[in-house]
Formats: C-alpha cells, structure tokens, sequence
C-alpha cells in the first residue's frame, strides 16, 4: 500500500545506483531520435509500438531486443547522449553514485570502436559528476553468449584505458553459460587491479551464484535471487558480507517474479544479506531505481528502517573508498533527520 511518509523517505534520501546497463537506459524517444540522426532503420513505426514490444516472458526475449536497440547507438555523441539522459533521471530520484555497466562487445561487433563508446559515454559522465554532482564508476561487461576468447580481445581493447575502467562484469545470457567459462579471464581482470562483478542467480541456479564466488571471485553478486535456493550459499553470503544487487522491476519483466510482492528484497534483508535495489534496465522495464524503491516498499510494506538499510547498502556496497563511503552514509543520517 502507497505510503506518503515512506514515499517521501524514499525520495529525499541519498541513494547510490550499482547495477545499470547504460545501453538499458536507452528510451524508446532516444531510440527514434538517434535512429533518425544515423539513418539506421528499425523494425518500429512508433515509440508506442516500441513501447508494445516490450513485453517479455524471459531473459532471452529481452536480450533480442535490448541487443538490436543498440544498433542505433554509432558515434561519441550518442553514447554521451545516452549516459547524460540517464543521469538527469537518476538526478531526479536523488541517485548521488553510479556504477554503470557498458557492453563494448555489443558496439564493437557492429564496428563501433571500442574509444567512440568509451569517450562518449565517459564524457557523459564528467558531465554528470560536474553538472548534477553525481560521482560515478564505470564497469565494462563480458557478454557470456560470446567466447572466452573474444572476451579476452574485449579485454585486450580495454588495456590502453584502464585509468578510466573501475572493473568488468559479466551479463547477457546466463542459462548455458557459468561463471566458469570466464575465470581464465575474470583472473587476469583482477591482476590488472580491476574490480570484478558477475551476474549470477538471475534465471541460473545457486551453483552459478558459488561459481562466480569461487572461479571469479567477484565483489558483488548481479541479482543473487536463485541463492536463496541454497540456505548454505545464503549463510555464506552473510557471512561475507557480499553486497547483492536486486533489480525487481527487472525481475517482473522476465518473469523471474510473477508479482512484485514476490521480490526477494525483504526475504534478504531479514536474513541480514546486503540487499540493494536497482533499475538495471529501466527504459524497458518501466521504471529508474526510485520507481524500483517505491515498487518494493509498497509491495512489501518494507518499513523506514529496512529503506533506510538499502540506501545505507547502496554505499557499503559500492566500489567507492572508506572515507567517501562514510560522507554518504552521513548525508543519509541527515536525510533521515530531516
Ligand atoms: N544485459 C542487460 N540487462 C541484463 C540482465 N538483466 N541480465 C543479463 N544481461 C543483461
Ligand atoms: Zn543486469
């Protein structure tokens, strides 16, 4: 049930975003604008038969479309485009951190060089931490659906710049394709000195979510949901204190969940797992993070405390340093005062 005293809690604290696909971000209006702009064709007429075709009944369903959205994306512009759209709305929900997830396989399969959506969506990103005073990460995934070998090349493309790459990830297809598959390359990774983070535990049983633990030895788990199969995996991960970042509107889109009150959000937090919440896609999946907050706490009538603890989380969580993890969990502190 909608709340006014939690809603307003929700909006006016401080909150960190931790798992979002910036080529997610991606609105159907932005879609058509830089379609025209490049001369790409698309198989829409209208941004509300965009809108239609967003009806999806798993991952791969989603991926199909997520993947030829991007074939508009073509020059430094249009990734800065894309990355500044998405901090103003994260500016709106007072998102004050962002670790933002980029695909380069996806651009560079399509000849798009590897700097065009490095520099733009950078830029964009300066723009944002001097504009809207948003500090960010920037996190390069591997597409698991693709080989170890050319993860390795994706790699390799990223070796001349990684003073502005915080770390990589793995997303796209998890059924079929463990964490496993990657250790070779999640190892050089982190000799590198790059954080690592993985999907895992989104559509892909417990065994993934304790493969990206142990093969990969990730810093966070991307979604985590299917862990709460496995109650050892669960003590494990509290124990740890490993931050999981949940996505539930996501969730609801791909039928992980059927409905919003099924999200794992509060399940976690009682089990004192570092739960997050994240919009991971929001331009196909109805809502940015504040949207995912408001969805989850109506939903599951989450009280003040445990929505305080998810922005608390938000920074614990993030790949920012001590001290400026503690200045935010400060300003939290005066939100929640005043
Ligand atoms: N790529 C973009 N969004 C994704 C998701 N939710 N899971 C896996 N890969 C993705
Ligand atoms: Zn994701």
């Amino acid at each position: 049930m909608p709340n006014p005293d939690r809603a307003a809690l929700i909006d006016r604290l401080p909150k960190a975003e931790l798992h979002l696909h910036i080529e997610g971000s991606l609105e159907p209006e932005l879609l058509f604008a830089l379609a025209a702009r490049n001369a790409v064709a698309i198989p829409f007429a209208s941004v509300e038969e965009v809108r239609a075709a967003y009806d999806f009944s798993n991952l791969q369903d989603f991926l199909d479309i997520y993947y030829q959205g991007m074939a508009v994306l073509q020059t430094e512009q249009d990734f800065f485009d894309l990355t500044w759209a998405y901090l103003q709305r994260a500016a709106a929900d007072n998102v004050r951190h962002v670790e933002i997830f980029f695909d380069p396989q996806g651009h560079t399969a399509r000849g798009v060089a590897f700097e065009t959506v490095l520099d733009g969506i950078e830029r964009g990103l300066i723009a944002g931490q001097r504009e809207l005073g948003i500090t960010f990460r920037l996190i390069m995934c591997f597409l698991r659906h693709l080989s170890e070998e050319d993860a390795f090349s994706a790699l390799e493309q990223a070796m001349p710049h990684l003073d502005r790459i915080h770390g990589v990830g793995l997303d796209s297809s998890e059924l079929g394709h463990p964490p496993a598959k990657f250790a070779r390359v999640f190892a050089k990774a982190r000799a590198l000195g790059l954080h690592v983070t993985a999907h895992a535990g989104e559509e892909g049983p417990p065994e993934y979510v304790r493969e990206a633990l142990d093969l990969l030895k990730v810093e966070r788990i991307d979604h985590g949901n299917r862990a709460l199969e496995d109650p050892a995996l669960v003590r494990r991960i509290a124990a740890e204190g490993m931050t999981l970042t949940v996505c539930p509107l996501s969730n609801l889109k791909l039928c992980v969940i059927d409905e919003i009150a099924q999200s794992p959000v509060r399940q976690m937090l009682d089990l004192g797992l570092m739960v997050t919440i994240n919009s991971d896609d929001p331009a196909y999946f109805g809502g940015y993070v504040g949207a995912n907050y408001h969805a989850v706490a109506d939903a599951l009538d989450l009280s003040a405390d445990q929505i305080v603890r998810l922005a608390q989380n938000s920074f614990t969580g993030s790949f920012l340093s001590a001290a400026e993890k503690a200045l935010h969990l400060e300003r939290i502190v005066d939100a929640v005062n005043g």
